[in-house]
């Protein structure tokens, strides 16, 4: 992050009075819990924002060399893009033009010089084109179907990759981060390692595990035993770009920064540092490593869970590798034993019928931002 941007950061903060109450926003917000719970809802989400609309499909890094592969599956679609030997990507659907059957099964992997069918051996170029039905005795050449794999549409820059997973309308990669291009670009991802990715499934709606990151004010309750003793719970700093946003999350002494002279100040030190890519992705540069979360709703009341860190350079040997490997045990221990249990529960109370609404107060921004964006794509969806 550029040094006038923590700089500008920090500023807002210190000057934010006491309590910080300059950081919350001008109004608490209401929200149904049918948001969460109503299946009508889910499926229009899933058709407006997972389908129809570009989300995160992991980071360059993680598919540097010819063959690599990503795959995901959105709105029910599945689809997976593929380094070509030029270097650019592919994005097409997850399906054989014969019969439908996976082209690939793992989330990540590489399909070698071409992409194989594991049911028949119909065998593909790396960009989808068709190039072998073999043995089949000419069996097929009486159509005239297409028979290279459906295309679908997929953007690189800054590092981050986009697909769209229903048609193959161009993305604006830009347009999509919506100003967060800025902070983005300057964290230089591409440069980054793939350390791990873990993969869990919890009990609640999709949009639970994005709410647990965004505010602190829950740090002093829930994570009393662990993150409270070194974390603000009274404000994050927060941005919106677009349906996008920024939450900061601050250790306790991030105001003895601002005694420095300005041109010393940092807050990526005391900052963690969150950019919620809407609808399926948070990217969290940490002090010394990024970790990124991407979600894939599974039902109104089921998501799975990927989980990925990022090294700025590879590991130099099994000491780095287990820092690494550690890292990701703590953090995901905090989230799976704090944080989603109590998310679980939250969305079986909503889920019961006898909770109607939730608020999201003044001390919660980045909450009243994400609810706010997502009611308003749906409506404009609608109309
Ligand atoms: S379904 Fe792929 S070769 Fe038959
Ligand atoms: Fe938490």
């Amino acid at each position: 992050m550029r040094h006038e941007r923590q700089v500008e950061l920090l500023q807002r903060l210190a000057r934010s009075g006491p309590h910080f109450q300059g950081m919350h926003a001008p109004h608490s917000m209401v929200n149904p819990t049918s948001a969460y719970t109503d299946p009508g809802r889910f499926a229009r989400e899933l058709k407006v924002l997972f389908r129809n609309g570009p989300t995160l499909l992991g980071l360059s890094c993680e598919m540097a060399n010819p063959g690599d592969y990503l795959s995901t599956t959105l709105d029910g679609v599945p689809v997976f893009a593929v380094r070509q030997p030029d270097g650019s990507l592919r994005a097409m659907v997850n399906a054989c033009r014969h019969r439908a059957a996976p082209l690939v099964t793992e989330r990540a992997g590489n399909t070698g010089r071409s992409i194989v069918c594991n049911y028949h051996g119909w065998t593909y170029d790396p960009d989808g084109t068709l190039r072998a039905r073999p043995l089949s005795s000419g069996a097929f050449d009486d159509f005239t179907l297409p028979c290279d794999l459906h295309p679908v549409a997929v953007a690189e820059k800054y590092g981050l990759i986009f697909v769209r997973g229903g048609s193959s309308d161009p993305i604006d990669v830009d347009e999509t981060l919506g100003g967060a291009q800025d902070d983005l670009g300057s964290f230089g991802l591409d440069g980054y390692t793939h350390i791990e990715t873990r993969t869990n499934t919890w009990d609640m709606n999709w949009k639970l595990i994005l709410d647990t990151f965004t505010e602190s004010y829950h740090i002093r309750w829930l994570h009393k035993n662990t993150l409270a003793g070194t974390f603000n719970s009274d404000c994050v700093i927060y941005e919106g770009f677009g349906r996008n946003f920024l939450s900061v999350g601050l250790r306790a002494d991030v105001l003895d920064e601002t005694t420095k002279p300005q041109d010393e100040w940092s807050l990526i030190p005391f900052g963690t540092i969150q950019y919620f890519l809407v609808p399926n992705a948070l990217v969290v540069h940490q002090l010394d490593h990024i970790e990124v979360w991407r979600l894939e709703p599974l039902a109104v009341d089921k998501v799975r869970t990927h989980t990925s860190l990022f090294a700025p350079e590879p590991p130099a040997n099994e000491k780095a590798q287990r820092y690494w490997t550690k890292n990701l045990d703590l953090l995901l221990q905090v989230t799976g034993t704090e944080d989603f249990p109590t998310m679980e529960r939250i969305h079986a109370a909503m889920a019961s019928g006898a909770i109607p609404e939730v608020v999201y107060g003044r001390i919660e921004p980045p909450l009243i931002h994400f609810h706010t964006a997502l009611n308003e794509a749906l409506a404009t969806a609608d109309q």
